[in-house]
């Protein structure tokens, strides 16, 4: 990663209110860039975008709902950016079973709304657009997903973000030249300290040891590619700097996710949770949501990240559980959540090559 490439770049990210949205601008900010966020307005009493005053931190906050293109064309004009990366939606797999419309308008419409504006400004260089590791047709065979593999979707979420892989191919193949780059980016389950939301493994566990409740846990076998938000987002910055800088060969979708012998069951999460904190706690494995489907074996292949980005994961599970339970401690002990969180990306900058 190039620290002076990023100083005064002017970036837009998209979902800057939420988990990932937050910490990416965190870390834009440390590397100097100007970012603007939009988004809806930060969700529940405790969010990641409030605990670190991050209004405050970055250049230009504005709140508004991606459905509605005329005020995004206007707000994305007038910020006229270099880079945006696309982070919002509506990203979770239970919630599109309770509310499929929105996920799909939000998800897939939001998107094209943006691809729309897109390629009508002149100074955009670069588009990343965050789809999941769930865009892969899953039919639960204990394999690695590369990029080569078939798009697929049961769930209404997975649906609608390998919809929005098919939309950004569609655009980039009918209306952008090469003067503009667009890459979509499939990253694991993303864990890290912040993130509040619902029937998340982590944030679960959170809220059930903040309340002394028991901690209800849905799949205890089901396998997931963990890995700490900030090796994500690390692949998402490489990929917009070195894609701007032209340093890197042709590829249009590509998967970051956690070293293939990292990936690991809840259970296994769970247990090493446990044994970080160095406690007990009653937990109820009960699948409330039995009325909702979930794969339970996903894992990604890497390799192109590595391959052409000399992208790999940092942090392996253990460190990832831990960094993840450093920061949700340090907040109940009422720090400086933006500060520390600064702290927890530049010691992991001091690792990058
Ligand atoms: N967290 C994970 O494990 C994970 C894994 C793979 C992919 N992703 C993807 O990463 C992105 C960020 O996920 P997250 O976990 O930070 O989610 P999050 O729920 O914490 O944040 C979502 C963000 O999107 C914004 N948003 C939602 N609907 C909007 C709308 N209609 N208009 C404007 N803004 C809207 C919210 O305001 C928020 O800022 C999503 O695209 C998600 O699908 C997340």
């Amino acid at each position: 990663m190039n620290k002076n490439f990023w100083k005064g770049k002017r970036v837009l990210i998209t979902g800057h209110t939420g988990f990932k949205g937050s910490w990416l601008s965190i870390w834009m900010k440390i590397l100097g860039a100007k970012v603007t966020g939009i988004s809806l307005p930060p969700e529940g009493k405790k969010n990641i975008f409030e605990i670190t005053n991050l209004k405050k931190k970055i250049n230009k906050n504005i709140y508004l709902n991606i459905k509605n293109r005329k005020e995004l064309k206007n707000k994305i004009e007038e910020v006229n950016p270099q880079i945006i990366f696309h982070l919002a939606a509506q990203p979770l797999v239970i919630e599109s079973y309770k509310n499929p419309l929105n996920t799909i308008e939000t998800n897939i419409l939001g998107t094209a709304n943006l691809l729309e504006i897109s390629r009508k400004i002149e100074s955009l260089k670069i588009i990343i657009i965050v789809t999941t590791d769930k865009v892969y047709k899953n039919i639960n065979k204990k394999s690695f997903f590369n990029e080569n593999d078939q798009l697929g979707g049961d769930d209404i979420y997975s649906y609608s973000k390998a919809s929005v892989e098919l939309l950004v191919n569609s655009y980039k193949k009918s209306f952008f030249n090469s003067k503009k780059k667009i890459v979509t980016v499939r990253a694991g389950n993303v864990i890290g300290g912040g993130d509040w939301s619902n029937n998340r493994l982590i944030p679960d566990f959170i809220k059930s040891y903040e309340k002394k409740n028991k901690f209800i846990i849905r799949n205890p076998d089901h396998v997931r590619p963990w890995q700490h938000v900030m090796d994500c987002l690390y692949g998402y910055i490489l990929v917009a700097e070195k894609k701007f800088t032209k340093k890197t060969k042709k590829f249009d979708a590509i998967n970051f996710g956690p070293k293939k012998n990292q990936i690991s069951s809840v259970k296994k999460v769970v247990g090493i949770i446990l044994e970080t904190l160095n406690i007990k706690v009653k937990i109820l494995n009960k699948n409330i949501n039995k009325d909702y489907k979930e794969k339970n074996f996903l894992a990604l292949d890497s390799s192109l990240a590595k391959k052409t980005l000399k992208w790999s994961p940092k942090i392996n599970l253990n460190e990832s559980i831990k960094l993840t339970l450093d920061w949700y401690m340090e907040y109940l002990k009422k720090k400086n959540m933006y500060e520390y969180t600064c702290k927890q990306i530049k010691n992991y900058i001091t690792r990058l090559p």
